[in-house]
């Protein structure tokens, strides 16, 4: 916990100097092995699979952001998905809102159905039908709000209420907002989870994943999965996280204001048939949203009505990059049905509105009437 606000926490959270040479910055330990005097008479640390400086300051300053008390990093977010998976075991039962991320849909539909553990979704936005599906070997309520790239939100508050009195661990995927955004364990939830590929880094450059939570034995749970299983974060990932994480608070206002005006213009064009971004009071979870975040965020989804449509948008952009992922300083566009969830049954997909027409947007820091120039051309294509 900081007494300083998350601006200052951002910026020094997890950080001192380095005690050798003063080096404001911490110093990138690229090294496997550390000597020891004696067998197990060491200064703390034994092998980078199991810990690494770098690594350390970069999990305390995510634990300070998210207010909890423990945080370990992994190569992905995938991979901090998967440590959190491999603390079950088999017979024990998950349930998922059946909006996520592609690729979380993927691990648990096909790989952790193999490791014999039961997953089933839910319509997260109905607590009635989340009671039901709670079993007795429910472990885990995992969700995304707002979710890739329906935008549903869904009620922190309620739905850890929910898992706590039938003893499940709540589970948030906050990637699309950032701790500077939403901070779920302050609402109740157990464990949250980022690919800090995105917002957190922020920059496009490297991978990475982390786990926050404030329960002592899930941490060393997961500390044991960290140095047995392997899929560590590097150091030179580390530090490049730790440098881009410095920024994540005037990125993330300015990515906003950008993306709250482009909404609204989308919202207004009358090529576009649906809008879907926090900030608009139109969306279905628009008071929801906030009472639980401190904004809106930077993703907005949008439907043009058809592939032929989008074709012809997405060949008219220029500075708006059509690319997976999201989250960093540049403008990106995704087209989730062919792209992020390319993996998911293709009923499902139009069930939760990913239809061949809708796109993602993920708004950078540019200026925005460059960006709105853009979108203009490219709508007078359509
Ligand atoms: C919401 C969400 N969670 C998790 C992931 C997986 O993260 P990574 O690509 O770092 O493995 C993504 C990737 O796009 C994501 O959007």
């Amino acid at each position: 916990m900081s007494n300083y606000k998350f601006e200052t926490s951002v910026v020094h959270a997890g950080e001192d100097p380095d005690p050798y040479t003063g080096a404001v910055i911490p110093p990138i330990y690229l090294t496997s092995t550390y000597s020891q005097s004696l067998p197990g008479i060491h200064k703390g640390y034994e092998y980078s699979r199991v810990s690494n400086p770098t690594r350390d300051i970069l999990e305390k300053k995510l634990a300070v952001l998210e207010e909890g008390r423990f945080a370990k990093v992994f190569a992905s977010g995938m991979s901090a998905i998967s440590a959190l998976a491999f603390t079950l075991k088999s017979g024990d039962r998950i349930v998922v809102s059946r909006t996520v991320y592609g690729g979380t849909y993927r691990f648990f539909s096909h790989l952790m159905v193999k490791m014999g553990i039961e997953v089933d979704y839910a319509d997260v936005t109905y607590l009635e039908q989340v009671e039901k599906k709670l079993g007795d070997n429910t472990r885990f309520l995992f969700i995304e709000t707002p979710a890739n790239p329906s935008m549903e939100i869904s009620d922190i508050k309620m739905l850890s209420k929910l898992a706590k009195s039938r003893g499940v661990k709540l589970v948030v995927d906050n990637t699309f907002l950032s701790p500077y955004l939403q901070q779920p364990l302050k609402l109740g939830a157990d464990v949250v989870i980022h690919s800090t590929t995105k917002y957190i880094n922020g920059h496009s450059d490297s991978l990475g994943g982390v786990v926050v939570t404030n329960d002592k034995q899930l941490a060393e749970e997961l500390a044991f999965v960290q140095k047995t299983q392997g899929a560590v974060l590097s150091p030179f990932e580390a530090f490049l996280i730790l440098r881009g994480v410095k920024t994540l608070a005037i990125r993330m206002e300015k990515q906003q204001q950008n993306a709250q005006k482009i909404a609204v213009y989308l919202y207004n064009h009358p090529k576009v048939e649906k809008v879907l971004y926090p900030g608009l009071e139109t969306h279905p979870g628009f008071e929801i949203h906030k009472k639980q975040a401190r904004g809106p965020g930077a993703m907005i989804s949008f439907d043009l009505g058809n592939y032929e449509n989008v074709k012809k948008f997405l060949s008219s952009l220029s500075i708006i990059t059509l690319a997976e992922s999201l989250g960093g300083i540049e403008t990106l566009i995704s087209h989730p049905f062919t792209m992020t969830h390319a993996s998911m049954d293709e009923n499902l997909k139009r069930e939760l509105g990913i239809t061949e027409g809708l796109l993602r947007i993920s708004v950078g820091i540019e200026n925005v009437n460059d960006l709105l120039d853009e979108l203009d051309r490219a709508l007078s294509r359509v």
